[in-house]
């Protein structure tokens, strides 16, 4: 069903000024493209999980959300887009973030028609060449929001997380480390009425205590030694938006306070100020703990857990995932393989019955740091057995011996991961999505199987 404007190409233009929209789409339309238009970031999200897009030419400066944070969700989203990016005037910072970022190409404002048209014909020329030579898997085909499923359990996920963007109710994300529940919170924001207004993560878990007050909700002027500027918070980034409170477990009692009245009365206090300020935010929070148990020893409130848990969503882990293991591996490897430019190797059956079988206590970012490593590390077309990381090849050839408890997998997969980054604790945590301290904390915890296996 394809025409010839549809064979030429098929853009979206993304600026917040309407006559710049109506000129580029008047423009390219005129060359034979495809041109859908966005008047901001949000929109054009929406569009983009509905409709194939081949190039995104975006404005950087725009209201409520930038050019880079679409920029991010192309490039983590969508294997098979390109972005072109519009830069203010000679604004160099901007375009090498835009670049790095991941913009194939930018244009610095005022651009000529012709140098337009050059842009996304080169842009457009690379994605076909790209296409041709790897037969990319659509991944559009599965995923939304960039949850990549089609199990059975992932779609009650994705039924869930539909139902609660209908709402305003506070959402509590449940479901071991890796398993999507950043991606889950994303999606209940970008599906919610919500979706133009921020979506701002903060991580309870790394943000200290004395900091997490002030990070949340803001300061007034000599508030304490340092505060030189009165400064907004969270609460107030995000208003009419959502906050994601991540690790939420490891805020302390006197934050809980803070946390319980700012969602029953919609009013919180800027840290060395009596007056009470209004968010209109939607409030989503995940943990990988337990934290009902939590509540039973006494180190989480029971008014707060109720408040957070008005809604729930378990993620469920990877290994009970069936063939989304498989699906996500494809996903992987074309991703990674794109990125080094490389072209992507086939798994083995035995390699794929190794996936199949294993545990996944990392889940999909588990899944998701094999096969950046392997894609890494191989030149070979088929990888097999041999080729996978220690731990997995063990697996394998120990067969299915379940015996081992989960601190022992946990303290291989720590090693496993910092081996894959040379030693580089920092990056390290990074893909554990933990930070050092806790990474430090588990490393001790295994001093002594230090040595190669
Ligand atoms: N269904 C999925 N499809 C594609 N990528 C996924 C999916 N689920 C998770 N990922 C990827 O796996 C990584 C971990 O996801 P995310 O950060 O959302 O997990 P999490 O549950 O918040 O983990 P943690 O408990 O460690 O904070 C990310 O890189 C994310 O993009
Ligand atoms: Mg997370």
């Amino acid at each position: 069903m394809s025409t010839a404007a549809e064979d030429r190409g098929r853009l979206l233009v993304v600026d917040d000024v309407p006559e710049i929209l109506e000129a580029l789409q008047r423009k390219l339309g005129a060359r034979g493209y495809v041109v859908f238009t966005a008047p901001g970031a949000p929109e054009a999200i929406k569009l983009l999980d509905e409709t194939p897009v081949d190039v995104v030419i975006t404005d950087m400066k725009m209201p409520h959300v930038s050019g880079l944070e679409l920029i991010r969700y192309v490039r983590e989203n969508l294997a098979d887009t390109e972005v072109v990016v519009i830069t203010g005037y000679a604004s160099v910072p901007d375009a090498v973030e835009a670049v790095k970022t991941g913009a194939e190409e930018y244009l610095a404002k005022p651009f000529t028609d012709e140098e337009l048209f050059t842009a996304v014909r080169r842009v457009l020329e690379k994605l076909q060449a790209r296409r041709a030579a790897e037969r990319l898997p659509a991944a559009g085909d599965y995923s939304r929001y960039g949850l990549v499923a089609e199990s059975e359990v992932m779609r009650r996920v994705f039924r869930d997380i539909e139902k609660a963007a209908a709402t305003n109710a506070t959402v509590l994300i449940t479901g071991e480390s890796g398993t999507g529940k950043e991606l889950a919170a994303r999606a209940i924001h970008y599906a919610s009425p919500r979706a133009a207004a921020p979506f701002v993560p903060v991580n309870c878990g790394a943000v200290p205590e004395e900091l997490l007050e002030s990070e949340l909700f803001g300061h007034v002027k000599g508030a304490f030694t340092g505060a030189l500027e009165t400064r907004a918070g969270f609460f107030q980034t995000a208003d009419g938006g959502s906050i994601f409170l991540d690790e939420i477990s490891g805020t302390s009692l006197a934050m809980q306070v803070k946390l319980l009245r700012v969602l029953q009365d919609k009013e919180f206090y800027m840290v060395g100020s009596r007056r009470p300020q209004k968010a209109d935010v939607r409030v989503t929070a995940a943990t990988n703990k337990d934290l009902w148990s939590l509540v039973e020893k006494n180190s989480f409130r029971e008014d707060l857990y109720y408040r957070l848990a008005v809604i729930t969503i378990d993620i469920p882990p990877l290994r009970e995932r069936g063939d989304d293991i498989l699906i996500l591996t494809n996903v992987f490897v074309s991703k990674y393989s794109r990125d080094l430019g490389k072209k992507a190797p086939h798994l083995s059956d035995k390699v794929i019955q190794v996936f199949r079988e294993y545990n996944w206590p990392g889940n999909v970012r588990e899944l998701e740091n094999v096969i950046q490593r392997i894609v890494t590390m191989t030149e070979k077309e088929v990888i097999d057995v041999p080729d996978l990381p220690a731990l997995m090849r063990h697996r394998a050839m120990r067969e299915a011996n379940l015996t081992r408890t989960l601190a022992e997998v946990e303290v291989e997969y720590v090693q496993n991961v910092l081996a894959s980054v040379r030693g580089n604790k920092t990056e390290a945590a990074k893909i554990l999505g933990i930070n050092r301290k806790t990474l430090a904390k588990k490393l001790k915890g295994s001093t002594g199987g230090g040595d190669e296996g």
